[in-house]
C-alpha cells in the first residue's frame, strides 16, 4: 500500500531535480519521504541525534517528539531505512513566510556512515524543498565539513548571516546550542556555524 499522499507543489522544472515522491534504493538502503508508518522511529531518531551531538560536543536545536511527528505527518521528513532498521533522517521547515526553507536535523547512524548516505538524504530533502517551495531560498547552518561538502555539491554557497532569514522563531532554535552566547554577543552577525544558501534565482540567471 502506498501511504505517501500526493504532495502539493509545482511540477519539477530542472533536470537535476528528481521526483522526491519516488523512494530510491541503493545497497539495500531505501531513502524516502517519511509517512505514518515511520512514526514508531521517532524516539530512535531523537536519541540518535542527541547522542551524536554529545559525541561531537556541539550544540543542537532541541526538537520534541511531537515536532518530529508533525514533520512526518506533513510529509516534510526524509528517512533512510535498511529493511526495518533506522539508518538516517532529515526534515525540512519553512521560515519567513515561506521565503526560506531549511533542511535540518540531518543524522546518519554510525554504522551506515561513510558510504554517501547523508548525500542521498540531503539530495532528497533538496528535491522535496524545491518541489514544495519552488521559489524559496534554501539555507542551512552547520559546523560540519561533510554537510558543507554536500551543500556545495547541491549548489549552496557560503554567506553571512545577513543573507539568511530574519525570522525570530528560526533563530530561537539556536538558544539550546552551547555556542548561543557568541551569537548573542555579535548581534546575530556571526557564530561558529557557517551559513549556506541556495537561491533558485541563481539557476534562472544561468538559464538565460
Ligand atoms: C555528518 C553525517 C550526516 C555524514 O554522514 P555520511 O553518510 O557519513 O556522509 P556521506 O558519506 O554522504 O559523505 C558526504 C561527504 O562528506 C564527507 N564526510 C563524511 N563525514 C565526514 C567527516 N566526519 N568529516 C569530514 N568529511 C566527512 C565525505 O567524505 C563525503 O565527501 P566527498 O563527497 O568529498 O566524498 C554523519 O557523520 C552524522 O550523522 N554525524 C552526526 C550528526 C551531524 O553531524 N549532523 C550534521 C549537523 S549539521
Amino acid at each position: 500500500m502506498n501511504l505517501i499522499k500526493p504532495l502539493k507543489g509545482l511540477a519539477l522544472k530542472k533536470k537535476k531535480e528528481s521526483d522526491p515522491q519516488e523512494p530510491e534504493e541503493q545497497n539495500g538502503i531505501v531513502v524516502k519521504i517519511a509517512d505514518e508508518s515511520c512514526l514508531p522511529y521517532v524516539d530512535t531518531i531523537l536519541k540518535t541525534i542527541e547522542d551524536a551531538a554529545k559525541i561531537r560536543g556541539t550544540g543542537i536545536a532541541r526538537r520534541s517528539p511531537e515536532y518530529i511527528e508533525m514533520k512526518i505527518n506533513e510529509r516534510k521528513a526524509i528517512i533512510a531505512l535498511s529493511g526495518d532498521e533506522f539508518a538516517g533522517f532529515c526534515y525540512i521547515e519553512s521560515w519567513g513566510n515561506k521565503q526560506f526553507v531549511a533542511n535540518s536535523g540531518l543524522i546518519v547512524v554510525d554504522k551506515f556512515r561513510g558510504h554517501g548516505l547523508a548525500k542521498r538524504i540531503k539530495k532528497k530533502a533538496f528535491d522535496l524543498s524545491r518541489f514544495r517551495y519552488p521559489d524559496a531560498k534554501l539555507f542551512g547552518l552547520t559546523t560540519g565539513l561533510a554537510v558543507m561538502k554536500i551543500n556545495s555539491e547541491l549548489g549552496y554557497k557560503p554567506v553571512t548571516f545577513s543573507e539568511l532569514t530574519d525570522d525570530e522563531s528560526f533563530w530561537k532554535g539556536c538558544q539550546s546550542c552551547v555556542n548561543y552566547d557568541i551569537l548573542q554577543r555579535t548581534n546575530r552577525k556571526h557564530c561558529l556555524c557557517t551559513g549556506m544558501l541556495y537561491d533558485p534565482k541563481w539557476e534562472k540567471k544561468k538559464e538565460k
